[in-house]
């Protein structure tokens, strides 16, 4: 196990972490989940499930991945636990799968920044035939991906940790100005009220069930995306301390991202926010008409910025992404790690392109399956998020948990979160974590993930 490499400290672990946790899912899904969620309902719903059922996950993994020092695959298998590393390989799965369809998302990105340079300010009313053109994304999801393969092939403290300390810093820099100008427009305090003033009418189960998946998936959860950074981190590390701050973060950035993103559709809408709940294309349809307003100089400088931002955060979290099946191909296959980034790469690009061709490009991709009891057919695409993100996290966090609580043993985990965290053992903090481990977290998770499944896949709906 020579020479795995690891983070140069502790900082420069939170800012990987973070930059993994946020990415599109704050940017991009956040605020059309809230939009889609009624708005402020879905926010209340959102952050109880971040500290209450993810924090206590996000711990354990990073726990596990730092005792074993090893992918998830070959983490559990360390613990003395064999058949638990099925957990896994559904996380590589899993990674495998979200890298697929987020990494051709990561290229509209890209290829927005690109036509925001350009001055194309239409792009944003012929967003789909864009999403439908194979060769452009085709082209600008392979850039994105050789990206990230350059920086993961880097290693972690050369590749990933320079990268994300370059990138996050900038990213933070761009959403705050971005957002302080998003509150100089007309209407921009209607936005803000619907994004931030419940109405707890509008929570209903697929609210809670997108809240949950979103809060798994915006803080790369139940996968292993953290066992991996995990097994990179300083013994002397404080865990607790370090997951709280990259939870912190990511919600600050989401919350953020809404702050800015609702006055831009207030502003858009004259204040009526008619189809702030369209969906996914809320950022791509809605953003180039408001940088056009802004007059052709600026609206080039604010576009290609914003959509500069946006590749950035996309390109701390795919890095995350590819780092999980490479350090599994790395540490139990003993392929070199430069070897196993190419091949894992180009590998996961060629599993993307059923996504790519699922917004519009081919009809059998676009309405690729249509759910039990649903009016109309479902993209390839979207189908591949409700597996992954979900369906399978949650599944995965109930797993990991169960597996920490019951398998591994409590006073396992707590030994080793203990480690450069003196005064942890006994405290009130390990209670809580002792507690949502064992009971709140599989109890929650196991029932959220069943009902999510009947009612997304089956239409069957028990609650809500
Ligand atoms: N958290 C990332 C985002 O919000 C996506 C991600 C999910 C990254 C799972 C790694 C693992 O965009």
């Amino acid at each position: 196990m020579a020479n795995r490499g690891g983070f140069s400290s502790k900082l420069g672990f939170i800012m990987a972490a973070a930059g993994s946790a946020v990415g599109l899912g704050n940017l991009w899904g956040f605020p059309f989940e809230v939009g889609a969620g009624g708005g402020a309902a879905f926010v209340v719903v959102y952050l109880i499930f971040c500290f209450i059922l993810c924090l206590p996950v996000m711990i354990t993994e990073i726990a596990i991945g730092r005792k074993t020092q090893l992918n998830p695959v070959g983490a559990f298998k360390a613990l003395g636990h064999k058949n638990w590393s099925i957990v896994g390989y559904m996380g590589l799965f899993c990674g495998v799968i979200i890298l697929s369809f987020y990494n051709v998302v990561a290229g509209w990105a890209f290829g927005y920044f690109i036509e925001m340079l350009l001055g194309n300010f239409e792009i944003g009313q012929n967003f789909s035939s864009f999403t439908s053109n194979v060769i452009k994304v085709g082209g600008y999801a392979t850039i994105f991906m050789f990206s990230t393969a350059f920086i993961v092939s880097k290693g972690i403290s050369g590749g990933i940790e320079k990268a994300a300390k370059i990138l996050m810093p900038t990213l933070i820099l761009i959403i705050l100005s971005l957002t302080a100008y998003a509150f100089t427009l007309d209407h921009a305090f209607e936005g803000v009220k619907f994004y931030l003033v419940p109405d707890f009418s509008k929570i209903t189960f697929p609210v809670i069930y997108n809240a949950l998946g979103q809060a798994f998936f915006s803080l790369s959860l139940g996968m292993g995306a953290l066992i991996t950074y995990g097994s990179y981190v300083g013994k002397n590390d404080n865990i607790v301390t370090s997951a709280a701050l990259i939870t912190l973060t990511d919600v600050g950035i989401a919350f953020i991202a809404g702050l800015m993103m609702f006055p831009f559709v207030a502003y858009l809408t004259n204040g009526t926010m008619e189809g702030a709940g369209q969906g996914a294309g809320l950022i791509f349809t809605v953003l180039p008409g408001v940088f056009q307003s802004l007059g052709s100089t600026l609206g080039v400088i604010i576009g290609s910025l914003f959509f500069l931002l946006l590749s950035f955060a996309a390109l701390t979290s795919t890095v995350s992404l590819l780092e999980v099946p490479v350090a599994y191909v790395v540490d139990e296959h003993k392929v070199r790690r430069s070897k196993a980034v190419w091949m894992v790469a180009i590998l996961i690009f060629i599993i993307g392109v059923p996504s790519l061709l699922s917004n519009g490009a081919s009809d059998f991709w676009s309405s690729f399956i249509t759910y039990f009891g649903a009016e109309s057919a479902t993209d390839f695409m979207s189908f591949a998020q409700h597996v992954a993100n979900d369906s399978l996290l949650p599944l995965g966090g109930f797993l990991i948990s169960i597996f920490a609580a019951y398998a591994w043993k409590k006073h396992n985990l707590i030994e080793e979160i203990t480690q450069g965290n003196d005064s942890f053992k006994g405290s009130v903090i390990a209670k809580f974590i002792d507690i949502a481990i064992s009971f709140i977290c599989p109890a929650i998770l196991g029932t959220l993930f069943v009902l999510t499944v009947l009612s997304r896949f089956f239409g069957i709906t028990l609650i809500g």
